[in-house]
């Protein structure tokens, strides 16, 4: 939609959340809460959008750093929403149009009620239009007033309304359209004389219908969309329902989630068709799956670029890798950042990486740490190999050539190179480079003491 813009009112501090972060920089389904209003208000079309901060401002601007359309608004001290939308003054003094406003803690808020909105608002030509719902429970809500034939007259908060107005269940959601002309002509008339002596954004409506203009207030059919995150049950529930939408528009598009409630993904993962994701995992960041993918039970991946037909067994943890093909991983193995498997490698149960490049057909089927290594291609790397990677100070590199087989117990002391096809004897302890071809041992041969534990007694 053409001529929007929008202001985010975010400066209070979340006292209910009892956390040192703000409310609004509280990850739901992944990212800071107050990350989701902005997409639904940029996805209506709003540019630009100001955030109003208050509260740990630094935070929200960080999170905010490397978006052109979003500017940040300083309310000092937190004197009421009314207040905190005038400090958004400057920030749109080039826009005329229509503002939306917005709270940072309604997560669950959509496009399209937000497009709903606005088509409303312009088709009646108002200059104010408030989202209402209806309540079962308003408690602590603003109440919407309107007059015999529907028309809304203002709203009057829980503190200061009457026990008649207090049983009013349509309330107000706190998301507003308002035409940028008459929102910065009036803003300066709301007063404070009040329960909470505060400057209520509210009292715009009195002063639009005390001059005659068109307000209006649109009722949601999903009061669950406008739900406000105070506290951290709240919280939970809000990010439920997010996971559940994410969960529900991979699945239309081909993944099988074996649990949808018990899986979660954050907004932004890419998953391929056929791939199945068995309960309790939990994958985030910039993580790309492929398709026909098998993920197990109680895996965890961020950040990892998965290629097709590739199999995550029960209780891994992959960090920051890259797997190529039908790559087969776990149960319980620990990928960590920079870890790289081309096609059909096979990583086995308590393996650990790091740094690594693992070539076509390589295998570590047991019990194994690899850091900071290069390995060829179809390189066996046999049960308890170690590459000893850090003096204590610096760390070194580990090649190993293709064809190579290293034995069970092995201990690469980096930096180190096995050339392509030799063979590392099990237990052998490896401080000097192996030529190709070779076998490399280094084992104290084994003495036979016949009878020693006989004459022991
Ligand atoms: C507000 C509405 C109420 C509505 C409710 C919906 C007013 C006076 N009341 O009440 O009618 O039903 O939202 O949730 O508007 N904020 C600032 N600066 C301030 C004050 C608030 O940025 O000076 C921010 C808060 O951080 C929060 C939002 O504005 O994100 C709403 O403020 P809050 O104090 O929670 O308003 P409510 O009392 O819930
Ligand atoms: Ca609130």
């Amino acid at each position: 939609m053409k001529n929007v813009s929008a202001v985010i009112l975010a400066a209070g501090k979340g006292t209910r959340m009892k956390s040192g972060l703000i409310k609004v920089m509280h990850p739901a389904a992944g990212r800071p809460m107050i990350a989701w209003p902005v997409d639904a208000a940029r996805a209506a079309g709003a540019e630009p959008i100001v955030l109003v901060v208050g509260h740990q401002a630094d935070s929200v601007r960080a999170a905010f750093r490397e978006s052109d359309d979003i500017r940040c608004a300083m309310q000092e001290e937190q004197l009421g929403t009314g207040h905190a939308v005038a400090c958004a003054r400057n920030e749109l003094s080039g826009f005329k149009g229509t503002v939306l406003i917005l709270c940072g803690d309604t997560p669950l808020l959509t496009v399209a009620t937000l497009k709903g909105l606005i088509a409303s608002h312009r088709a009646n030509g108002a200059v104010l239009t408030v989202l209402t719902a209806m309540m079962d429970n308003p408690q602590g809500y603003g109440r919407v007033v309107r007059d015999d034939s529907g028309r809304v007259l203002r709203i009057v908060e829980q503190k200061d309304a009457t026990p008649e107005e207090q049983s009013i269940r349509e309330i107000n959601s706190g998301i507003y359209c308002v035409e940028s002309d008459f929102l910065f002509a009036n803003i300066g008339l709301i007063g404070s004389d009040n329960a909470q002596q505060e400057f209520y954004l509210t009292d715009l409506l009195l002063i639009a219908v005390s001059q005659g203009l068109t307000c209006l207030g649109i009722c949601t059919g999903d009061s669950a969309e406008i739900m406000g995150v105070n506290d951290r049950a709240q919280l939970a529930e809000a990010a439920r329902i997010l996971r559940r939408r994410i969960n529900y528009g991979l699945m239309c598009s081909g993944v099988s989630l074996v649990d949808p409630e018990q899986t979660y993904i954050d907004q932004g993962v890419l998953i391929g068709p056929d791939t199945t994701i068995h309960p309790t995992c939990s994958i985030s960041g910039s993580t790309v799956i492929g398709s026909g993918c098998t993920i197990e039970c109680g895996v965890s991946i961020d950040d990892c670029r998965i290629g097709d037909g590739c199999h995550i067994k029960a209780g891994s943890v992959l960090e920051g890798s890259e797997l190529h093909g039908a790559v087969a991983v776990g149960p319980m193995a620990h990928l960590r950042p920079g870890t790289v498997l081309h096609d059909h490698v096979k990583i086995g149960n308590f393996v650990e990486t790091k740094k690594i490049v693992m070539g076509e057909g390589s295998k570590a089927s047991h019990l194994t740490y690899l850091g900071d290594a290069e390995i060829g291609c179809n390189v066996n790397i046999g049960c308890g190999t170690i590459t000893c990677n850090y003096d204590g100070v610096n760390k070194h590199r580990t090649v190993i050539g293709d064809d190579v087989f290293i034995g069970s117990d092995v201990q690469l002391v980096a930096p180190v190179t096995v050339g392509r096809n030799s063979l590392v004897a099990a237990g052998t302890t490896v401080t000097a480079d192996v030529p190709p071809d070779s076998l490399a041992i280094s084992r104290v041969s084994q003495v036979n003491k016949e009878g020693w534990r006989l004459k022991k007694r």
